[in-house]
């Protein structure tokens, strides 16, 4: 099991597969990019299966979501699912993606064992798209989300940050659409994760303003609380259901004392937390010849000196050193 002393127990596993992407999301890197990680420094696919491997049959953990940068951009993708999903107990697994590929792979990863995926999708306006990503993919995303709905893979999760002055008007036309369409919308505060670190909590947009900006349109009615459980997004049930719309209220709704996240970078760092200062290196450990129980044994330890929360209120709160596109969301 992975513990820490506030009571928490990880059962759900992160892994970046790779920290590029193919679109430049403003949130989240700058126009050029950023210092991608050399081949040598990634964990390779066997190195990746073996670490979901301990941590499925030796940590507790019962779900595995693959993210990156963009994971569909790791040629061994396909793979490292299918052998996932042969482990015993066999985890749950799934993908966070910004969807561009899925087009063409959704079929094979669902054949391969994948679950269920969440794409990324901020706006309907192929316009507003290409503001906030800096590149023209709007059609490959909706091709890719359809794509996965045809494959089986469900629910088909969207989520969606909103920047003020860019696409914070679009809520009820967001919804709108992710209910013709049948996908569950996620509504996501801004966390200050970007690489420019130009995260500024006046000018986010809050929960609070998603709720208001939705009821212009719907009547929403919170879901019973005891069905949220460890998840991140709460969920309103929408003009009285059944389709249910989620926020995730990171910074002003934190639900770090549910926390049940475990994380592996694409170099092969345990992080406890999206926002930790510390990371665990289970690279070397594993280039250096040490056995399955030595590995578990470290990132146990790792776990145990989680922090209770992201701290984000606390006046000597610093943005860690690592951006979210290296880190796996
Ligand atoms: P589900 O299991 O489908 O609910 O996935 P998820 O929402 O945990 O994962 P996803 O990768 O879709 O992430 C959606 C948003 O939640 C992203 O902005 C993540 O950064 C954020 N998120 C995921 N895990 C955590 C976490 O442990 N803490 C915080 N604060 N945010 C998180
Ligand atoms: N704050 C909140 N969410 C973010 N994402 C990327 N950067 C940020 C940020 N700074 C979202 C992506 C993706 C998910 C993994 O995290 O849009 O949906
Ligand atoms: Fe890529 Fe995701 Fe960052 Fe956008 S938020 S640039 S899709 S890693």
């Amino acid at each position: 099991m992975l513990l820490d002393r506030f009571g928490r127990t990880a059962t759900d596993l992160r892994v970046s597969l790779t920290d590029r992407c193919n679109l430049r999301c403003t949130y989240c890197m700058p126009e050029e990019g950023l210092a991608w990680l050399a081949k040598p420094d990634l964990l390779t696919d066997d190195e990746i299966v073996r670490l979901v491997r301990i941590a499925v049959t030796e940590l507790g953990v019962t779900e595995v979501r693959f993210t990156g940068g963009e994971p569909l951009l790791r040629p061994g993708l396909v793979d490292i699912v299918a052998r996932c999903a042969r482990l015993e107990p066999r985890p749950r697994l799934s993908l966070t993606t910004n969807g561009i590929g899925l087009e063409r792979t959704a079929g094979a990863l669902r054949e391969a064992g994948l679950d269920r995926v969440n794409v990324s999708l901020d706006t309907i306006d192929p316009e507003v798209f290409h503001r906030l990503t800096r590149r023209r993919r709007h059609g490959d995303v909706l091709r890719g989300l359809a794509a996965a709905r045809a494959a089986g893979l469900a629910p088909v999760k969207v989520n969606a940050v909103l920047m003020p002055g860019v696409n914070d008007g679009e809520a009820p036309a967001l919804l709108a659409w992710a209910m013709e369409h049948g996908y569950e919308l996620r509504f996501i505060e801004q966390m200050p994760l970007d690489a420019q670190h130009g995260w500024q909590r006046e000018g986010m947009i809050t929960a609070g303003d998603i709720l208001a900006s939705l009821r212009t349109r719907h009547t929403l009615t919170p879901e019973r609380l005891q069905e949220r459980g460890s998840a991140p997004a709460e969920r309103w049930l929408v003009d009285g259901g059944p389709y249910r719309v989620g926020i995730i209220a990171s910074v002003t709704r934190p639900f770090c004392r549910a926390c049940d996240r475990t994380r592996l970078t694409a170099d092969g760092q345990v992080r406890t937390c999206l926002f930790a200062r510390h990371e665990t290196d289970l690279r070397g450990a594993l280039r250096s010849g040490r056995p399955d129980e030595a590995i578990a044994g470290i990132w146990r330890t790792a776990m145990w000196g989680k922090k209770a929360g992201h701290g984000l209120d606390d006046p000597s709160f610093e943005q860690p050193d690592r951006p979210m596109s290296a880190i796996g969301g």
